[in-house]
């Protein structure tokens, strides 16, 4: 069970004090590979973030794990000691940039503070100069300007504050770098510093694979490596970038790349109308394909039985057309 972060038939549901289940992730097996960007892509609501929480061990409740295991180095880290979770994976192993991270600062202090907390948790000894000289030296090997160490939140740019946290998530060499849509919400100038930042913490050997999530599939293209297609708390479709931006077989995937904005040409003569209706209710999700009643090459089976995982060399596609 050697690998680097993997979660095995994964359910995490909230569970609500009316009693009510949401199922955001249900029955997840999706592992981080070395040296690749993973992009985690899906419609808002389809459990994302969930995942990214219960993968980096930031969840709390309502959010239970109800089955299935996060495992690193052969550890299921789920059962570890939570004391354990704080020494040797958080930060070390797994850093998190959480949705809305950036919005997140205390608006009250210096980014510096930040850093410094973050150092001194997994250090208690070390002093709050050698905190800031250590997260000097980073950004500056990163090309931020050293200022940001010294500025308050509100005082940088939404790019600068998110590139900023990036950094200083980054700064304890995790070898995984979960980033839970870093670049929504930032102009396209702004998303495209992101995505470098990141591309560079990989090429400077300081991470080693990033799950990049998102709602908006065609950034995956200029940074992904492989492609996970998220709908109703289940995988759909995973496969390398090319196989899921220019060949999806899961009508899923198909009526996500068709939704999207392509310059090429074939894609575009292949492109599928707009997706029909909505997603389901988590609480109250339908019998056999979560996406059968949106979906137009439904057969008699999908509204019965869940379909299978069907793979072939690298792709998994869950799919009773793929059968
Ligand atoms: N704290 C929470 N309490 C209850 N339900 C939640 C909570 N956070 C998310 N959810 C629900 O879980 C589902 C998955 O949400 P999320 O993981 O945020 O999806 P995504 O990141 O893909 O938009 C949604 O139905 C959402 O409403
Ligand atoms: S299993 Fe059936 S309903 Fe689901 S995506 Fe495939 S064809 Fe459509
Ligand atoms: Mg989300």
């Amino acid at each position: 069970m050697k690998n680097l972060l993997k979660a095995q038939d994964l359910r995490a549901y909230y569970r609500l004090v009316d009693g009510t289940e949401i199922k955001a992730v249900d029955g997840v097996t999706l592992e981080l590979r070395p040296n690749e960007v993973l992009g985690i892509a899906g419609e808002s609501g389809c459990g994302k973030s969930t995942l990214a929480a219960v993968m980096s061990l930031t969840h709390n409740p309502p959010l239970r794990v109800v089955d299935g295991h996060v495992a690193a180095n052969g550890s299921n880290l789920l059962t570890m000691p939570p004391e354990q979770v704080r020494r040797e994976i958080k930060g070390r192993h797994i850093s998190v940039v959480p949705q809305g991270a950036m919005n997140a600062l205390n608006p009250t202090q210096r980014v510096r503070n930040f850093a410094i907390d973050m150092l001194q948790e997994h250090f208690p000894e070390m002093t709050k100069a050698q905190a800031i000289d250590l997260a000097r030296a980073r950004i500056e090997e990163l090309s931020l300007p050293v200022r940001v160490l010294d500025s308050y939140p509100h005082e940088l740019s939404g790019g600068m504050k998110q590139r900023t946290i990036i950094v200083l998530s980054t700064l304890l060499d995790p070898k995984v770098l979960i980033a839970d849509e870093p670049t929504s919400a930032l102009d396209v100038t702004s998303q495209k510093i992101v995505i470098k930042l990141l591309l560079a913490l990989l090429g400077e050997g300081i991470i080693t694979s990033i799950a990049f999530i998102t709602h908006e599939l065609p950034l995956l293209r200029q940074v992904a490596d492989r492609i996970a297609i998220m709908y109703a708390g289940k995988l759909v479709e995973v496969g390398s970038m090319d196989e899921i931006i220019f060949s999806p077989e899961h009508p899923y995937t198909r009526a996500l790349m068709g939704s999207m904005l392509v310059p090429e040409k074939h894609i575009r003569e292949q492109r599928i109308e707009a997706i029909p209706g909505v997603p389901p209710d988590l609480k109250d999700l339908p019998i056999g394909c979560r996406f059968h009643p949106r979906c137009q090459k439904r057969l008699p089976v999908c509204s019965q039985e869940e379909p299978p995982a069907k793979i072939v060399g690298d792709r998994t596609t869950w799919c009773w057309l793929m059968q």
